[in-house]
């Protein structure tokens, strides 16, 4: 079918438009039509070349990613070599080389392309007669790969040149780049599928370019500046670098915008230094910036020595990164109490200072990273960043390098420290023991939210623990009159004050005494609701981190806090102590608050039961005590649960822990207010008054009535006209003789079990 002219109109039209925004977005950062408006023009295209497939030719802004991945890359001999830049490190090294270029030439000032140095993959794109012909890796400088389907990925490599009549031949060579933005997306989604970490964006720009799936290097986001140009054939060109680099940005290659024209060493030095301070800031990554000498005749004049040309220098940054050797690793508390594990390291020269430290962040980072003592690591310092260990050279690492184990005490104070193995650990839990934080605790204990001890202020306490009579509030109980008047400047008359005003505070309420504790995030609110929540202290000392989960607005850092602190025995010790000398409390009155099977059974958050599935389990159960002993089987047939969800529930509930927890609740007084979805079902048994009468064969009287109760039923002792139901047992006696006579229906236990399930089918939700 040959192709209608007015497609092929259509079909250019579309190209130059797509290209066009491709340009915008890609290299110019500067969009002028909404991404949905591109992809009706991408989609359109896609449309039109499936409709007539000698369209779709590899120029097409659509034949970007497209046939099969490839075994190997073919050789590529370039026409020119791609040559190596001689480097400077030193402000006098660049002013030599101004030198030797005046000296060479004859002149008096020389003019200069700058432009910065990237940090990436170096490449030649060959174009002929304006098409993307071949690309190719810099190789070893006279031969490369040839990686044409992964550069045709990269959206602001033109496939297609705008030049018209196009140029026979084109040449361009440039560096291959991956956005910092980009290298830090892909390393997070490289661990969250487990995959390699690359340790800089220009490994990672590299390990794309080479990948044999040209898929994965478009999925990579891989950007391109160009830096120069070689061949050219059918063509004039300008004389200088400049205007070679301006022509190549009317050709549609993204061309840096940080590059100028400078003239004499002054203005080397000064573009070297004013990249510097940029260089942060910039979306990829540079090592330096690269002066040229612009006139291009001066150019081949200079000519080259070895494999780098004379007429150009690459002024390096110090170097961000270096390797060294992990001497040691220790912790480090800061002023919160936070612990950061650092590496001790061989001191080493890396962005422009000495580093003997490098901060492994956490030891989760410790663990990921794998830095053992004795390594040899990679340690960055960009900027004024403090240093950090990029990762392990492991092909360095030694027979004897040790594992770093965080310390499990308190750094402070040498107690346990919150968190337990596998977490990062925060802070000491000491509250009532820590020697770095004993006065604080007893200042708090003694405060006017807590016990409330009037007249023992900071400087009372700062006597009282440096003269050794305290060292925690339970020894506060311990004091009497004599000794307290032996202190400094204290009369008599005020150590009996004191003494009566501790003994005042015995009398508190359990509120007060939780947060007199000074449990590490449990404040005076936390405090009441934990009073409240569990009446008294021996349930809160045993409640589970989930079952602190319920009381109201406790997240699970301060049930953890909470947790962590009644289990160190020093605390539990000091809490003796105090009950011991006579500290009371009133109970907390409240107990959990009442909520809703349904919304009870979503709270405990079973894998794969939502909302409405624990409405459904709610309604029909017969209460929590039955769901926690039922099979899978039953939850299938019952409610209809399918087999994973089933044996999900049943899983739940046959763990201890959590049947602990339910437990804990229960003991508590959680009590649950009728089901939204029952209220108002048709329920045979739910408003029904029953007596029970005789002995029942499969459970207890007492049995029934909990069944009959959790079902809405009500269970009454002695018959009248208002029994709904008597339930007969063997041997029923006088209650069934009534039953009879006034006409009330009589069930077996047949019966009753009948209209217990009825009632489970009536409650039944689909
Ligand atoms: S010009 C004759 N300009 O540096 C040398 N190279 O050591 C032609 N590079 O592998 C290179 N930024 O990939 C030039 N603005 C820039 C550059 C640059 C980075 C890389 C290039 C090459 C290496 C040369």
């Amino acid at each position: 079918m040959s192709v209608p002219a007015n497609v092929i109109k259509q079909v250019r039209a579309l190209r130059d438009a797509i290209e066009l925004h491709n340009y915008r977005y890609y290299v110019l950062d500067a969009p002028i039509i909404p991404d949905a408006e591109y992809d009706r023009l991408f989609r359109e295209l896609q449309e039109l070349e499936r409709k007539y497939p000698e369209l779709a030719v590899p120029e097409s802004p659509t034949q970007r990613v497209g046939g099969v991945p490839l075994t190997e890359f073919s050789p590529v001999t370039h026409r020119t070599p791609m040559l190596s830049l001689n480097n400077a490190f030193e402000g006098e090294e660049v002013v030599a080389f101004d030198r030797r270029i005046r000296e060479q030439l004859g002149v008096e000032v020389v003019e200069y392309a700058v432009e910065p140095k990237f940090d990436g993959a170096a490449v030649s794109l060959s174009y002929q007669n304006g098409l993307l012909a071949q690309g190719a890796t810099r190789g070893d400088g006279y031969t490369g790969e040839d990686v044409t389907t992964n550069l045709r990925t990269i959206k602001v490599v033109p496939l297609r040149l705008p030049a018209d009549p196009p140029p026979v031949r084109l040449e361009v060579r440039g560096e291959v780049l991956m956005l910092k933005r980009d290298f830090e997306r892909l390393n997070q989604e490289q661990a969250r599928k487990d995959e390699k970490i690359f340790a800089n964006p220009r490994n990672a720009a590299a390990g794309s370019l080479r990948q044999l799936d040209p898929r994965i290097t478009a999925s990579r986001h891989l950007t391109f500046f160009a830096y120069g140009l070689e061949g050219v054939e059918g063509r004039t060109l300008p004389r200088t670098h400049s205007a070679l680099m301006d022509f190549l940005v009317t050709q549609k290659f993204p061309v840096c915008p940080e590059r100028k024209v400078v003239r004499g060493v002054q203005g080397l030095l000064d573009y070297y230094r004013s990249i510097g301070s940029k260089r942060e800031t910039l979306p990829y990554d540079i090592d330096g910036v690269v002066y040229k000498v612009n006139d291009l005749d001066q150019q081949e004049r200079m000519g080259f020595v070895a494999r780098a040309p004379r007429f150009a220098l690459a002024h390096k940054f110090p170097a961000e990164e270096a390797t060294t050797e992990v001497l040691d690793i220790d912790v480090q508390v800061g002023r919160t109490g936070a612990v950061t594990p650092v590496a001790r390291l061989r001191p080493v020269f890396v962005g422009g200072v000495t580093v003997t430290n490098a901060t492994l962040h956490n030891e989760d980072e410790v663990r990921r990273k794998d830095v053992r003592i004795g390594d040899t690591v990679i340690v960055r310092r960009a900027g004024d960043v403090i240093p950090e260990v990029v990762s392990v050279v492991p092909d360095r690492r030694r027979t004897d390098a040790r594992e770093f184990v965080m310390p499990r005490v308190c750094p402070v104070c040498g107690s346990k420290v919150v968190r337990l193995p596998g977490e990062a650990i925060s802070r000491c839990s000491g509250g009532l023991y820590c020697p770095a934080q004993r006065k604080q605790a007893i200042l708090h204990f003694a405060s006017r939210r807590a016990m409330d001890i009037q007249g023992l202020g900071e400087k009372r306490v700062d006597q009282l623990v440096d003269n050794h009579l305290v060292e925690t509030p339970a020894d506060l109980y311990r004091l009497d009159v004599p000794t307290v008047a032996r202190l400094e400047r204290m009369a008599e008359l005020s150590a009996d004050n004191l003494v009566k005003a501790i003994e005042a505070g015995k009398r508190t309420t359990l509120a007060r005494f939780i947060y007199a504790l000074g449990i590490p995030d449990v404040g005076d609110a936390t405090a009441k609701e934990l009073a409240r929540f569990f009446g008294d202290l021996d349930p809160l000392i045993d409640a589970d981190e989930q079952t602190l989960r319920y009381v109201e607005d406790i997240g699970p850092e301060v049930a953890q806090s909470i947790v962590q602190f009644f289990s160190e025995p020093h605390n539990r010790k000091v809490i003796a102590q105090l009950r011991a000398a006579g500290v009371r409390w009133e109970r907390g009155e409240g107990g959990p608050k009442k909520t809703t099977l349904a919304q009870f059974i979503a709270r405990l958050e079973i894998p794969g039961i939502g909302p409405s599935t624990a409405e459904r389990l709610a309604v029909g159960s017969g209460g929590i005590e039955r769901l926690m002993q039922v099979d899978a089987q039953t939850l299938q047939e019952e409610f209809d649960l399918p087999p994973n969800a089933a044996r999900s529930v049943v899983e739940y509930f046959r763990s201890s822990k959590n049947r602990k927890v339910i437990k804990q609740l229960l003991n508590l007084g959680l009590t649950f207010t009728e089901n939204a979805g029952t209220a108002g079902k048709p329920s045979p048994v739910r408003g029904k008054t029953f007596v029970l009468t005789g002995t029942l064969q499969s459970l207890t009287r007492e049995e029934a009535k909990e069944k009959i109760e959790a079902l809405g039923g009500k269970v009454t002792g002695s018959v009248s006209k208002k029994t709904d139901y008597v339930v007969a047992g063997a041997e029923a006696g006088s209650k069934l003789a009534k039953a009879q006579e006034l006409g009330v229906p009589v069930l077996d236990e047949e019966g009753l079990m009948k209209l217990l399930s009825g009632s489970v089918r009536g409650g039944r939700q689909k």
